[in-house]
């Protein structure tokens, strides 16, 4: 079958190729960039060149850091580089009940699981949790997984308005009282930074009796007084019954997982189609994992210039007159407006060593197109004002600020 064939999927990618194709003579193809190489926590080869890397999950600058990838390289040796398969049919390796445990502790939970990514784990928990009949209630800005998670569990699915209560409680209000609820937001939205207003949320699913689940994606390792998220931020431990987070950011291996009450996590583990029909963590990634939660409280430096970097970042960008939204977190929007402004914006930076990604629509609403810019704690004061000159210069010849 020929994809030049005229039908409505080879139209479909006609357009996408054609929109491509004009990025691309532009100089504005910003997708997929090869990084050559990654120097320490804070810098990247990109094209041959070095530059500052401000595109990056690694909160807390643990890529590469050395007790980590020595915990990876053991697990490798002791199980090799892959599972025999799925856990209830291969068998369980010691490194992923050691993993659970780990992460069970770290968020004070009775219990976890892991999955192989964090996309998945929202798609494999939120369908398996909820089904016809049940209602889904999640934040109009929450990430595509949680989306596609509330579309594929069957339930109905309804959104309030970004981080807004009232909304919310209008929208519960609607719902049938004896009905299974399930609230979810992230606890740091993903492209605007801002952080969810839990205190209010976990009155109004305690005043509704809904569930409430929450997607620490962003959040562990950088709230909290010792990097443990968004109950720990609140000093609200116990509110959120289902804590989900991914372990391919500040955690830098890849996975995901939930913690939670015992016996969510049985029935997760006997229920999710993700756990039973697919395979394990490899061995490496979850040593990896494994350490770097322990890092994180071993290493508490890490967090405090973090939160120093944050607030120089923020403060100098927002003092040059960009908009950096409600952001409060290391994810640092950079509001250009229209998607060619977040290119030529890019463009300027990268040209000037700057390492920036453009998050343009449908990623975000149209006209709020912008640099998702992030800084983390391996960069240095003055690495962090050389990046904000650039922006700054940049933003002007563009007409941002
Ligand atoms: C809020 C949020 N949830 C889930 C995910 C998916 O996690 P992963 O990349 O580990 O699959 C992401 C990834 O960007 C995210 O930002």
């Amino acid at each position: 079958m020929n994809f030049s064939v005229d039908n409505p999927l080879s139209r479909r990618m006609a357009v996408l190729a054609q929109r491509v194709s004009e990025m691309r003579e532009h100089d504005f193809y910003f997708y997929n960039q090869p990084i050559q190489e990654v120097l320490g926590g804070s810098k990247v080869i990109v094209n041959g060149r070095e530059m500052g890397m401000y595109a990056s999950y690694s909160y807390l600058g643990l890529v590469g850091h050395p007790r980590i990838n020595a915990a990876a390289k053991r697990a490798i040796d002791r199980y090799g580089t892959g599972t025999h398969g799925v856990r209830t049919l291969a068998g369980s390796l010691g490194i992923h009940t050691e993993l659970e445990e780990t992460i069970s502790e770290f968020k004070h939970a009775e219990a976890a699981i892991t999955y192989t990514s964090g996309y998945v784990t929202n798609l494999t928990v939120i369908s398996t949790l909820m089904s016809r009949g049940d209602y889904v209630l999640s934040d109009k800005l929450n990430h595509a997984s949680i989306v596609d998670g509330c579309m594929m569990s069957g339930a109905e699915f309804r959104r309030f308005k970004h981080n807004d209560m009232q909304d919310l409680e209008n929208r519960l209000q609607q719902i049938p009282s004896d009905v299974t609820k399930l609230v979810i937001a992230d606890a740091v939205f993903s492209m605007d930074g801002d952080i969810i207003d839990l205190p209010n949320m976990v009155a109004l699913c305690r005043k509704y009796g809904a569930y409430l689940m929450m997607d620490e994606a962003h959040s562990v390792g950088v709230l909290g007084k010792t990097g443990r998220g968004i109950e720990e931020y609140y000093d609200m431990w116990g509110s959120v019954d289902i804590k989900m987070g991914t372990l391919s950011k500040t955690i830098p291996s890849v996975g995901g997982y939930v913690a939670g009450k015992k016996e969510l996590i049985e029935y997760l583990r006997h229920g999710s189609r993700a756990y039973i029909f697919s395979a394990a963590l490899a061995p490496g990634q979850a040593a990896a994992a494994n350490e770097a939660f322990k890092v994180i409280l071993d290493e508490p430096w890490r967090l405090e210039k973090l939160n120093q970097n944050t607030v120089q970042f923020i403060n100098g960008l927002k003092g040059m007159g960009f908009d950096t939204m409600l952001t409060e977190t290391a994810i640092v929007p950079v509001l250009c407006g229209a998607d060619e402004r977040a290119y030529a914006l890019t463009q300027t930076c990268q040209r000037n060593d700057v390492f920036v990604l453009p998050v343009v629509s449908p990623a975000v609403p149209e006209g709020q197109s912008r640099l998702r810019a992030t800084v983390l704690a391996s960069h240095e004061t003055s690495e962090i004002q050389r990046a904000m000159d650039v922006i700054g210069a940049a933003g002007k010849e563009i007409g941002i600020i």
